[in-house]
């Protein structure tokens, strides 16, 4: 390939990449707001899944662009001799040994950011501030309404219709037959209510008392994988709500 040729393909596909780049960026910032990831999607793609297209999109684009200096690099080292009057001194081994530097201290600059970054990184709030957070700014409730007393939403409650497909999306893959974390299993009504001689995690009446909503909310920290615990403020609402009830366990699931 000539040098034109390549200098033309570059451009192209440095155009191509940059495009990409703002489509994606429009995506993330208009179509896909932040706090959407779990509620919208484009062509099949969430917008966690679309800002890693964005990011791998950008390191192309900078990829390029190293492609592109690199083969006009005689230029620039010949132009910025002549502005400082070395001319005269610019030979092979010049233009190469200064290509070898310059990517070198890009490369060391690159590895320095990474290394801050990761030395500064922090969790940004305690756990139960982020259950507290609306979902999707229109339909959460607020960490205040999640605490208020259920009492009135609570008759209306269906245990296998609104309780238990919660506990079976969040809970089942870790407290069910495959794997029993904890020695709790969330499809057991006994486990939830203290057999002889284990602890009662739902106490009748009492969602305040129960340790099922501590852990839920957040304000369990301490626990192993407690992240992996909390719920949508709605959830937590619904759970709150059973348990105020009664919480009712009916015997069988009925027929669907
Ligand atoms: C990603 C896996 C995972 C998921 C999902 C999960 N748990 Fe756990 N759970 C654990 C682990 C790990 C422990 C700690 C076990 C231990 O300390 O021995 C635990 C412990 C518990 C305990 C015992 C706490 C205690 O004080 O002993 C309860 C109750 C519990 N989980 C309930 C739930 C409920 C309810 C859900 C669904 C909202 C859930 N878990 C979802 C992994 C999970």
């Amino acid at each position: 390939m000539k040098r034109t040729t390549a200098n033309l393909a570059i451009d192209l596909l440095a155009a191509a990449f940059f495009l990409g780049m703002l489509a994606t960026g429009y995506i993330l910032y208009f179509t896909l707001p932040p706090g959407s990831n779990r509620t919208l999607a484009l062509w099949h793609g969430s917008r966690h899944q679309w800002g890693q297209v964005h990011f791998w999109l950008s390191t192309g684009f900078l990829a390029i662009l190293l492609v592109h200096l690199a083969l006009h690099w005689k230029w620039i080292v010949v132009v910025l001799a002549q502005r400082f009057g070395l001319e005269r001194k610019v030979e092979g081994g010049w233009i190469l040994g200064s290509g070898v530097l310059a990517f070198l201290v890009v490369a060391s600059l690159a590895g320095l950011f990474a290394w801050w970054t990761e030395m500064s990184v922090q969790e940004r709030e305690p756990l139960h501030r982020l259950v507290g957070e609306p979902l999707d700014g229109k339909d959460g409730l607020t960490a205040k309404e999640a605490i208020q007393p259920t009492a009135g939403v609570a008759d209306k409650i269906d245990f296998w219709k609104e309780v238990y497909p919660i506990i079976e999306k969040a809970c089942l893959r870790c407290h069910g037959p495959r794997r029993g974390y904890g020695d709790f299993r969330a499809d057991r009504k006994e486990d939830y209510f203290g057999a002889p001689g284990k602890q009662a995690f739902v106490i009748p009446g009492q969602s305040h008392q129960s340790s099922l909503i501590a852990i839920v909310t957040g304000q369990r920290p301490d626990m192993a994988m407690a992240r992996s615990h909390l719920l949508p403020d709605r959830e937590v609402a619904v759970l709150r709500a059973w348990i105020d009830a009664g919480a009712p366990w009916p015997e069988k699931e009925p027929v669907k």
